[in-house]
């Protein structure tokens, strides 16, 4: 079987984040606030096939390293996801995500009445109720939220 890894370039050095769930991709960069401005090359791959898992994404931030924040918060939305730390073109670190306990500032209540919502909105903060699927729970109206409802409410 021909390696489906090869379609995107190796690295030199940078951060793979692999095992991302098929379409997810460009939600892992809006969670990294990564858009148009981005100073380094990025590599992005999108329902790539990934041997027994069926399909998968994938992406490639070339000289940039993350904080353990931001590979927490990738945890929101790609639980099984392996972030890759490389140098010289080897793998140095392999972690593979885990949800932080609380989530403050990244994601907004989906109840419009919360207060989070009000016409001067507090920062929305919610606890983390289970992991993989996630849920969450709202700290201010203890409003529940998984999957899309998640999904659709990254800001
Ligand atoms: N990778 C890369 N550039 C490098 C080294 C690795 O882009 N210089 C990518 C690989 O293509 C792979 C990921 O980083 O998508 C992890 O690499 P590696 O651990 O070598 O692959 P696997 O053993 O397949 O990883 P896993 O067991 O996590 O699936
Ligand atoms: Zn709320």
């Amino acid at each position: 079987m021909p390696n489906m890894e090869l379609k995107i370039e190796k690295i030199r050095n940078g951060t793979v984040i692999d095992h991302i769930p098929s379409g997810m991709a460009l939600k892992v960069l809006k969670i990294l606030d990564i858009d148009e401005n981005v100073k380094t090359t990025l590599s992005i791959g999108i329902h790539v096939s990934s041997g027994k898992l069926g399909y998968k994404d994938i992406v490639k931030i070339e000289d940039r390293y993350l904080a353990s924040k931001e590979i927490a918060k990738i945890a929101l939305i790609a639980p099984n996801a392996t972030v890759n730390k490389i140098k010289d073109y080897e793998v140095i670190e392999k972690y593979t995500v885990t949800p932080p306990s609380e989530i403050i500032g990244i994601v907004k209540c989906s109840n419009p009445a919360c207060v989070t919502n009000a016409k001067e909105p507090i920062s929305p903060e919610f606890y983390v109720i289970s992991t993989n699927p996630i849920r969450i729970k709202c700290k201010y109206c203890e409003r529940e939220m998984e999957g899309k409802d998640i999904i659709q409410n990254i800001i």
